[in-house]
């Protein structure tokens, strides 16, 4: 197939690209590139792709594409919480236009990249299928609940969209993350010691590598019409389905004389949530996540040492948020996140 990979230099498109290309798909990018200097390792060789902002895709990018997979958005919560008119722009109102320009070149499959943090304040032990009420709790979240329903409109005989709920990523990618969870403790971990946990550890986080969503989005590229079509699905497995405190005990397991420490000033969070992962193994025979929590924290204190991770990299170069704000600083994005010149 010949797809469209939005997203494709962040840090789950970076990981993405060469699991399609290995799968014999064609894949061309599209993005604009915000992150793409934001590299821990060998420089990763990006597919052919456009450098364009996905609010001005027009249909040329559309042309000729079998299928679209959608990572590119503003993608974190206290992201969106800053600046929720552009979250609201980009992860919402670009998404649809993009999915109508595909819908009407004729694409067929639209895989968008949603998130279990659709479910926000799930609470309680349950595990929440997709059908479970959606609660989001953030506008990065409640961006993606939109993106949802109005994709949910387009569906047709022709064109059938395919929302996958991502758990947390975790995992080591060239361009690396470092503000999610588990790429956040072992960093702080081999650089200072301390596994430190500012909430109070309570919070349930499922977690999923980098590796296996790509694995996903793979199979549900090509999997049959009736599996998918309209579905939302949870990414991740039931086994790593963890709290903010276990995730913690396990990074301290795989650095070398780190200790956890749990300070609790940002309190409960509201987002905690388990979830069931069973729909997709049920939609794709013989698909289950290969990673756990434990051997991503190993293979990640790997990468940091091996590729020299420093305090400064870890507190603003691979921190989405720090990264935008000295691009704003320094004048070389306008308040609108575009380039200038
Ligand atoms: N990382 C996670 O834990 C996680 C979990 C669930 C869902 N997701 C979703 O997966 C997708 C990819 O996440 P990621 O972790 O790779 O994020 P990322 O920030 O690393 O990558 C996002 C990419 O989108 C691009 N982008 C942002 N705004 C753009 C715009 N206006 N025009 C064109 N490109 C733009 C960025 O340049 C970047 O390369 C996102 O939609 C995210 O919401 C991620």
């Amino acid at each position: 197939m010949r797809v469209l990979l939005t997203g494709h230099q962040g840090y789950l498109g970076t990981v993405m690209a060469p699991v399609l290309t290995a799968a014999g798909h064609e894949v061309v990018g599209l993005d604009s590139g915000l992150f793409a200097d934001c590299v821990l390792g060998p420089t990763p060789a990006d597919p052919q792709g456009h450098r364009v902002d996905l609010r001005d895709v027009t249909a040329d990018h559309v042309a000729g594409v079998d299928a679209v997979i959608h990572l590119a958005a503003l993608s974190n919560d206290p992201l969106g919480s800053l600046a929720p008119e552009l979250t609201y722009d980009i992860n919402h109102h670009a998404s649809v236009r993009l999915a109508r320009l595909a819908r009407d070149a004729g694409v067929g499959r639209f895989l968008y990249a949603s998130t279990c943090s659709v479910y926000g304040a799930a609470g309680g032990d349950d595990l929440v299928t997709e059908d479970a009420p959606l609660r989001p709790v953030t506008p990065y979240a409640e961006s993606k609940v939109r993106v949802e329903d109005d994709l949910h409109a387009l569906a047709d005989d022709d064109f059938t969209p395919v929302f996958m709920r991502n758990a947390t990523a975790f995992g080591y990618s060239p361009r690396l993350r470092a503000d999610i969870v588990l790429n956040n403790l072992v960093g702080h971990a081999l650089l200072s010691g301390e596994v430190l946990v500012l909430s109070d550890g309570t919070p349930w986080r499922p977690l999923v590598h980098a590796a296996d969503i790509a694995r996903a989005f793979t199979a549900a590229l090509t999997a049959p019409r009736e599996a998918v079509h309209d579905r939302a699905f949870n990414i991740g497995s039931e086994v790593n389905n963890v709290t903010v405190a276990e995730i913690a005990e396990q990074v301290a397991e795989a650095v070398t004389d780190s200790k956890v420490v749990i300070t609790g000033e940002t309190g409960a969070d509201p987002r905690s949530y388990r979830v069931d992962f069973s729909r997709f193994r049920a939609a794709i025979p013989g698909f289950d996540c290969e990673w756990t929590v434990k051997r991503g924290a190993l293979e990640l204190a790997d990468a940091y040492g091996k590729f020299g991770l420093t305090k400064e990299d870890f507190d603003r170069r691979f921190t989405r948020l720090a990264v935008l704000r000295a691009a704003s600083d320094a004048g070389t994005v306008d308040d609108t996140l575009r380039w200038r010149g």
